[in-house]
C-alpha cells in the first residue's frame, strides 16, 4: 500500500527546469528581461498562433482580453457554468453581465444548441460574446461556435487552462490546436501548478490579430508606451526644454491608458519555457493514463459518465461520474488519494446567486455536479498509483 499522498494534479519539476530557473536568476534579468519574448515566440509556436502575451496568471489574461474587447457595465457575456469561476469573473472584472448556459451531459462542455437557443431568443446586440472553456482538457468546437458569432456579431475568447496541447477537428478534416487562434479572437491558459505547464504562478493570451495583441502588451505593464510614433505630447514637453532635436529623450514614455502590472518575471518564463520542452512528452502520458481508467470503468455498475477516451483530449482532468460521490470522495481520503471535484456550479455561487441565478438553471450541469469526481491525473503517476486509486474505486463499489 502506497504511504504517501496521490492528488488528483501535481508538478514535474526536473533538473534541467532547476537548472534554466538559476541561469535566470543569475542573469542581468529577474523581469522585463529577455526570456519572457522567447517564452512566448515558443508558446505561440506550439499552439499555432501569430502572438502571445505572457501574464501574471490566467486570470489576469482573461481580464486583460474582457479590457481589450471593451466590455463594459451592463455588456452580456456567455459562458458555462462548469468552470473555475475566473472565467466568469473577468466579466464581472468590468462590470458586465455573465449570462450562463447548460452543459452537454456527454462532453461536459458548453452546450451549442442551449447557446443558440439563448442567441436566438434576442435580437441582435444582446450578446457581445462568449467564453467557451476547453473544460478537462477537451478542446470545444470553436468553428461551429464561430459560425454563432458571426451570425451575432460575437467575440469569442477560449479559455483553453486546461488544454494546451489539445485539438479538434474542424469540418475540413484539419485538427485546430487549442489557442491557435483560428477560431476565437483571444485565448488564454494558465500556469498554475496542477496545469500542464507550470510556472508556479503564471499566464498566457494567444492571437491572430494584431491590433489586440498592441493593446494587450501595453495594458500589461500600466498603459505604457515606449514606441515614438504613438506619443501625444510634444518631443519639447518629453526633453523638458526647447529642442532641435526630433529624437525623443532616451528616458522618456507615454501611459497612455489605465493598465495593470500583469507581468510574469523572467525565472517563471525560464521554468515555463523549459516545462514546455516537455509538453508533448506530458501528454502522451496523460493520455496512457486515460486510457487506462477508461478500459478500467468500461463496464462497472457505479459509472454513470467517465471522460473516456477522446481525440485531441488534452486531459488536465479524468472524470467520472458515480453514486455516493460524497462516500468515494472519503473513502478515497481516508486511503490517501486525494480526488477533487471540478467544479461546483459557478451560477450557484453565492456571488452569482445575488444576480438571480438559482437551482434548476442548468439541469445539466447541476446533476452533472451532484456525481463528478477528478482522479489523480498528472505525467508523473505512476502505474502502481493509478492501479492502486483504481482497486480502491472497484473495493469501495463492491
Ligand atoms: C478554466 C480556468 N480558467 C481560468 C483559471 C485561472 O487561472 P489562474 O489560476 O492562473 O489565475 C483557471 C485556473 O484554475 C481555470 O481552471
Amino acid at each position: 500500500m502506497n504511504k504517501s499522498i496521490i492528488p488528483y494534479g501535481k508538478q514535474n519539476i526536473t533538473k534541467e527546469d532547476i537548472d534554466e530557473v538559476v541561469k535566470a536568476l543569475q542573469s542581468d534579468y529577474l523581469t522585463q528581461g529577455p526570456r519572457i519574448k522567447e517564452f512566448e515566440d515558443e508558446f505561440a509556436r506550439y499552439v499555432g498562433s501569430n502572438y502571445a502575451v505572457a501574464v501574471s496568471n490566467g486570470t489576469a489574461a482573461l481580464h486583460l482580453c474582457t479590457l481589450v474587447l471593451g466590455v463594459k457595465e451592463g455588456d452580456k457575456v456567455i459562458t458555462t457554468p462548469i468552470t473555475f469561476a475566473a472565467s466568469a469573473n473577468c466579466v464581472r472584472y468590468c462590470n458586465g453581465e455573465v449570462v450562463f448556459s447548460d452543459i452537454d451531459p456527454e462532453t461536459y462542455l458548453i452546450d451549442y444548441d442551449s447557446v443558440k437557443k439563448l442567441l436566438e431568443a434576442s435580437p441582435i446586440g444582446t450578446y457581445k460574446g462568449i467564453i467557451p472553456v476547453d473544460f478537462a482538457g477537451r478542446a470545444v468546437d470553436l468553428e461551429k461556435f464561430k459560425v454563432l458569432a458571426k451570425k451575432y456579431n460575437l467575440w469569442i475568447i477560449e479559455d483553453a487552462c486546461h488544454a494546451p496541447g489539445g485539438y479538434f477537428t474542424d469540418s475540413k478534416r484539419v485538427l485546430q490546436n487549442c489557442g491557435n487562434g483560428k477560431y476565437a479572437d483571444l485565448a488564454i491558459f494558465s500556469f498554475h501548478p496542477v496545469k500542464h505547464i507550470a510556472c508556479g504562478e503564471g499566464g498566457m493570451i494567444t492571437t491572430n490579430d494584431e491590433a489586440l495583441y498592441k493593446k494587450l502588451i501595453a495594458l500589461r505593464t500600466h498603459g505604457i508606451t515606449k514606441n515614438e510614433t504613438e506619443y501625444s505630447n510634444s518631443n519639447e514637453f518629453a526633453c523638458g526644454q526647447a529642442t532641435e532635436s526630433e529624437q525623443f529623450p532616451g528616458w522618456y514614455m507615454e501611459m497612455q491608458t489605465l493598465g495593470f502590472n500583469y507581468r510574469l518575471t523572467d525565472f517563471q518564463a525560464a521554468l515555463g519555457s523549459s516545462q514546455l520542452k516537455r509538453a508533448d512528452e506530458g501528454l502522451i502520458k496523460r493520455r496512457a493514463i486515460a486510457s487506462n481508467y477508461s478500459k478500467a470503468f468500461k463496464d462497472a455498475q457505479f459509472i454513470k459518465g467517465q471522460s473516456g477516451v477522446v481525440v485531441g483530449h488534452a486531459y488536465h482532468l479524468y472524470i467520472i461520474e458515480v453514486e455516493n460521490r460524497l462516500g468515494l470522495y472519503n473513502y478515497l481520503r481516508e486511503n490517501k488519494v486525494f480526488a477533487q471535484i471540478h467544479y461546483i456550479p459557478c451560477h450557484l455561487m453565492p456571488y452569482y446567486r445575488q444576480f438571480g441565478w438559482k437551482e434548476g438553471d442548468f439541469p445539466h450541469a447541476e446533476s452533472y455536479y451532484k456525481s463528478c469526481i477528478s482522479l489523480p491525473m498528472y505525467p508523473t503517476l505512476t502505474d502502481e498509483d493509478q492501479n492502486n486509486v483504481i482497486e480502491l474505486i472497484n473495493k469501495f463499489y463492491v
